[in-house]
């Protein structure tokens, strides 16, 4: 699998996660995206794009919300996740929302179509996020925007469990150092986003407390999304140790009553195209 020409293995944790994607019984993927369409004002009639949809977090609240006026179209560079939302899409009967296989890096759509982009949790997965985000401002009307959300915190205890876990790669598969991040805080989004195109008119963060029943729900909930880049790479003769050491490391996030408890935070981010004049104009 590629993006932009590039292998990438990201598509294929992806594409194996397909059929257990937010279907673990745990609140994440879901009220997120919920929340990045509400925070983009989609109105009734509005044409929207939704880039990296996976099983449709965020495609079935922008098709509520634009109603059967408007239209909603879905891309994955996941065949898995095309096909398995499409088949939730015509279950619905929701006749106007199409997915399709489709790179987020760069969307293949005629210029001036959309009236809305949406991204949830997938521009820092791209290879080249500031080009994409470039891509997305060609793809809308003026004066019409993006909506995109990325990590702000995640839990202490997750951390944790998954340095537990990367204790436990072969020499040959360490992670790789955190690369500089064009998502990092308020201020590098803004600037990410001006450089692409696009004037910020809001960023706020949103939390969402995620419960799992014990060590082995979290588990099967971290092979269902991308925290199986990790997993997958574990020598199988280890996972058991890995996943103790995971649990342990899990500890603080123990319920009094059973269970786990988590919370991550999101940074949403709305911005609108700015027009092709104000953008020579502007220093650079
Ligand atoms: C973390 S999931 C987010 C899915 C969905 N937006 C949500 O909020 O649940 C990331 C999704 O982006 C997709 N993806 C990753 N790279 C992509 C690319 N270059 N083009 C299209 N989709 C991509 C993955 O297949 C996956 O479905």
């Amino acid at each position: 699998m590629t993006s932009g020409g590039r292998p990438n293995g990201t598509v294929e944790v992806f594409e194996q996660a397909a059929t257990s994607y937010d279907r673990t019984g745990v609140s994440f993927f879901g009220p997120f995206g919920a929340e990045l369409v509400r925070r983009a004002g989609i109105r009734p009639g509005e044409r929207v794009l939704d880039v990296g949809c996976g099983r449709g977090a965020v495609l079935f609240p922008a098709a509520e919300a634009t109603g059967p006026t408007g239209h909603v179209t879905g891309i994955d560079l996941a065949p898995a996740m095309v096909t398995l939302t499409a088949e939730d899409v015509a279950r619905a009967g929701l006749t106007h929302v199409d997915v399709r296989l489709g790179d987020a890096q760069r969307p293949d759509f005629p210029p001036g179509g959309f009236d809305v982009v949406l991204a949830g949790l997938v521009v820092f997965l791209l290879p080249e996020p500031g080009q994409a985000l470039g891509t997305y401002r060609r793809l809308l009307r003026p004066a019409s925007r993006l909506a995109i959300s990325t990590f702000a915190a995640v839990d202490p205890a997750f951390v944790a469990a998954m340095d537990a876990l990367a204790a436990h790669l072969p020499t040959d598969r360490q992670r790789p150092a955190p690369a500089a991040d064009p998502f990092a805080d308020d201020r590098v989004i803004t600037a990410t986003m001006a450089a692409a195109g696009f004037a910020v008119t809001a960023i706020s963060e949103y939390r969402v407390e995620s419960r799992f029943r014990d060590v082995d729900h979290w588990t099967e909930w971290m092979w269902s999304h991308g925290g199986r880049a990790l997993l997958r790479h574990i020598p199988a003769d280890r996972l058991d140790a890995a996943t103790t050491d995971a649990g342990r490391a899990l500890e603080p996030a123990r319920l009094a009553g059973g269970g786990l408890t988590l919370t991550t935070a999101i940074r949403i981010t709305v911005a609108t195209a700015r027009p092709a004049a104000a953008r020579q104009e502007s220093p650079s």
